[in-house]
């Protein structure tokens, strides 16, 4: 049977899909369908791709350099479904972060999101304006111009203590997210704040962080503080991205939609 949820055809870019989050929504979307195109700054194809057919990946892509994110977009042919701003960086900053921490965060997490967004902003806000049958016989859905996830942190909507230029980038996220939302609104676009995620980024934050100082909040603490008892998996986030970029969502836009276990 035909999932309900299919991307047959559609096609959807992502930043930072050679790991962790972006990789697990490479994953899904390809299972549903999707015709799937990578950037990332990773210098290999991860393996999972190299057995998959509607996978492209533009290696060594470094989303602070516009012209880079041009070009990748630029080798996307035809219609652009989606954008999945995933690609960032996190770290333990300290109480008083360094400049050089601070200008590479909002160099990556902010200008990378930025750089990418604006450049399919302009591509897809010029194309066709579709609709697609609802669920309900009769119903239908505006899936409109397309749909832009980006993706933020628990962090876009409280202070984290030792993470304040991470939690300064991840706010600015969401920020433009919602004046997106407004000048676009044939298309939706939206943020997943994700709390602690079992990926590579969060296994080097906690091992980065120092022990034992009862501020530092991205460690064994803070896992201990999430209802449902564990850190999420990468599919778990994917999972809600997913249904951002499908057509189930199509009258959510300007939202920010967190996934964290129940540790808001
Ligand atoms: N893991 C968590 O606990 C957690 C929590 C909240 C938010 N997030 C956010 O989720 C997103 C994905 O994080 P993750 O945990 O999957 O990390 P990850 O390190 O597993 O994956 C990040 C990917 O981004 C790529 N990347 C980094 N800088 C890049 C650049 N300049 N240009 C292109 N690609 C670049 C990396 O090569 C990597 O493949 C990030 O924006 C992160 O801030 C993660």
């Amino acid at each position: 049977m035909e999932s309900s949820m299919s991307f047959a055809g559609r096609q959807i870019a992502i930043t930072g899909g050679c790991s962790g989050i972006g990789l697990a929504v490479a994953k899904t979307l390809l299972a549903l369908g999707a015709i799937v195109y990578v950037a990332d700054i990773a210098p290999e194809v991860p393996e999972y791709f190299t057995s998959q057919k509607n996978i492209h990946v533009t290696l060594r892509c470094d989303i602070t350099d516009r012209q880079s994110c041009q070009d990748f977009l630029n080798s996307i042919p035809g219609r652009l479904d989606g954008l999945v701003n995933c690609a960032g960086t996190s770290g333990w900053e300290g109480k008083i972060g360094t400049d050089e921490v601070y200008r590479r965060t909002m160099d990556i997490n902010v200008a990378g999101t930025w750089n990418m967004a604006t450049e399919a902003l302009q591509r897809m806000s010029t194309q066709e304006d579709i609709e697609s049958p609802g669920i309900v016989p009769g119903s239908v859905r505006s899936v409109g111009q397309g749909s832009i996830v980006n993706v933020g942190s628990g962090a876009s909507l409280r202070g984290v203590s030792g993470l304040a230029a991470y939690t300064a980038s991840k706010h600015a996220v969401l920020g433009l997210t919602r004046s997106w939302a407004r000048d676009f609104p044939k298309m939706r676009i939206n943020l997943v704040a994700p709390g602690a995620t079992d990926t590579p980024l969060a296994e080097a934050s906690i091992a980065s962080a120092p022990r034992n100082d009862p501020d530092v909040i991205i460690g064994k603490a803070q896992i201990a503080s999430i209802p449902k008892g564990r850190m999420a998996y990468a599919t778990d986030i994917a999972d809600a991205i997913v249904f951002l970029l499908s057509d189930w969502s199509s009258f959510i836009t300007g939202q920010c939609l967190p996934v964290n276990g129940g540790n808001f």
